[in-house]
């Protein structure tokens, strides 16, 4: 796949194919529906150089770190910004500051804001979370043994409890401030949390409480967490899993937590060879889910055997009577010698816990190779309709490519996809609301052209992605391919019962 990509990639910059200048905002930006060609740009203006085999494929390319800082209120807007929006968009992604990193995953967190207000684009911003790591400018081990605030704090962002909070998954979180993206300091919770956080918590919408749980390389291997409204800490418990296993992510009901406790398992010998990635695949260790109250005790956590598989993330999860429904990428696996991911597939976990054994049935949402799943965060744990997620294509020595967006409709289980063509890629695409019902709102996304190396954010309609943008804030730096974004508006807006 990434050696027939390279070639694809290399002959279409032999035929000088790229952006045409003029076009209407869909077109130059690649609007179409699913199933249908890709609009061919008529006028070849600038090309783009295939992959270097030679340098990693995230140290190149749309992947490649910028290496400074930018600050600019002059942005150009194409099309028109709905004026509805007023916020911040902040999204995380890896960027080394010092050399090449070892592996995507390794790089110093690198944050990225545009400031959306009335209709007009006021301000784009790029700042590293200031690490320990990023002062010692060596990699994942270089301030020490990973853990607490020496972690590179490179994979999410969070607003809760009038904070925002870089999310880094080994260690604690990095306060970050909210209007210059400039880092406060490590945050662990007035000294409450012990353990590390993962990137991806989530906010009950009824209660407004933070749900959330650390892995350790040691005991405890796992551990729960709920923080009150105001960021408290209220509550930590172990959760006993005996290993330890990577999780990157969970779900909740309005009832329910669920981990996956899958076979991506801590290995030293892993740590210190290739890609510095401490972990590696053990199918043999067995696969497993587990069913808990929300809130707790981890005690009565229940579990279920399944088919090894790696599932980095969720997209939600809700109750139906007796039914945990739970819809997860499923990966057949990961970290393991020859790749350290493959393209995901949107599968859906019906878990029944009303015998003595709970009982896992999986089907298929969606062959779609897709992940980065987001949702309206306003129906976390609830039933939900909408769901979106950033096409993968592609596990092979370029890397993973980021070809498109796509939105399922699980209530029709209808998917649309914008695909904008080989010279854009497009990553996490986050659902900013702005009206009462569900998907109601903008759906923002930052993108590069291959082409000309330059980046935007794009606004898309969540129900309607197929036709590409409404409306493109040109930005004055590029966006590297990155992990995950949040919406923070100014006034939140409330769904209707
Ligand atoms: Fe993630």
């Amino acid at each position: 796949m990434g050696t027939s990509r390279r070639h694809f990639l290399a002959t279409m910059a032999g035929t000088g194919l790229a952006v045409a200048g003029g076009a209407q905002l869909a077109t130059l930006l690649g609007g179409c529906s699913s199933g249908s060609p890709v609009s061919e740009p008529s006028a070849p203006v600038a090309t783009f150089a295939p992959p270097d085999p030679s340098v990693p494929w995230w140290m190149q390319g749309v992947f490649a770190p910028v290496d400074v800082e930018t600050t600019s209120t002059e942005l150009e807007v194409v099309g028109s910004l709905p004026p509805e929006l007023h916020g911040t968009f902040v999204r995380n992604g890896s960027n080394p500051a010092h050399g090449p990193s070892t592996h995507w995953f390794l790089g110093d967190g690198m944050v990225h804001g545009v400031r959306l207000e009335g209709g007009q684009a006021r301000s784009y911003r790029n700042r590293w979370v200031r690490t320990p790591i990023l002062a010692a400018g060596g990699g994942l081990t270089s301030a020490g043994v990973p853990g607490g605030p020496n972690n590179q704090s490179n994979v999410s962002v969070l607003h809760h409890g009038g904070r925002l909070l870089s999310l880094g998954e080994v260690g604690y979180p990095f306060e970050l401030d909210p209007e210059t993206l400039d880092t406060v300091g490590p945050y662990d919770f007035d000294s409450r949390l012990t353990t590390a956080m993962t990137a991806h918590p989530k906010v009950d919408p009824t209660t407004g409480e933070l749900h959330f749980f650390g892995y350790g390389f040691f005991p405890p291997y796992l551990t729960y967490h709920v923080a009150s409204p105001d960021g408290t800490l209220r509550l930590s418990q172990e959760v006993d899993i005996g290993r330890p296993a990577m999780m990157h992510d969970f779900a909740v009901t309005d009832r329910d937590v669920v981990f996956w406790d899958l076979p991506v398992i801590f290995d030293l010998d892993a740590a210190t060879s290739g890609s510095g990635m401490p972990f590696a695949w053990r199918p043999e260790a067995g696969a497993r889910v587990g069913v808990m109250p929300l809130g707790g005790p981890t005690s009565a956590i229940r579990w279920v055997e399944v088919e090894p598989c790696f599932v980095y993330h969720s997209a939600n999860a809700h109750r139906e009577g007796d039914t945990v429904v739970v819809d997860v990428c499923r990966l057949p696996s990961a970290m393991t010698a020859t790749t350290d991911t493959r393209p995901s597939r949107v599968e859906r976990w019906r878990i029944d816990t009303s015998g003595p054994q709970l009982r896992l049935d999986a089907e298929t949402l969606s062959d779609n190779r897709m992940d980065l799943p987001t949702i309206d965060r306003r129906l976390t744990g609830r039933a939900y309709r909408h769901g979106w997620y950033a096409e993968v294509a592609s596990d092979g020595p370029d890397g993973s490519q980021f070809p498109g967006i796509a939105h399922l409709d699980s209530g029709t289980g209808q998917l649309e996809r914008w695909a904008p063509g080989p010279w854009l890629a497009a990553g996490e695409a986050v659902l900013a609301p702005t009206g009462a019902g569900e998907a109601e709102g903008h759906l923002l996304a930052f993108t590069t052209d291959r082409s000309t190396m330059r980046s935007s954010l794009v606004v898309l309609d969540p129900l309607d992605v197929a036709a590409g943008p409404v409306a493109e804030v040109r930005l004055p730096a590029r966006v590297p391919v990155g992990f995950h974004g949040a919406w923070i508006p100014d006034e939140p807006t409330a769904l209707a019962p």
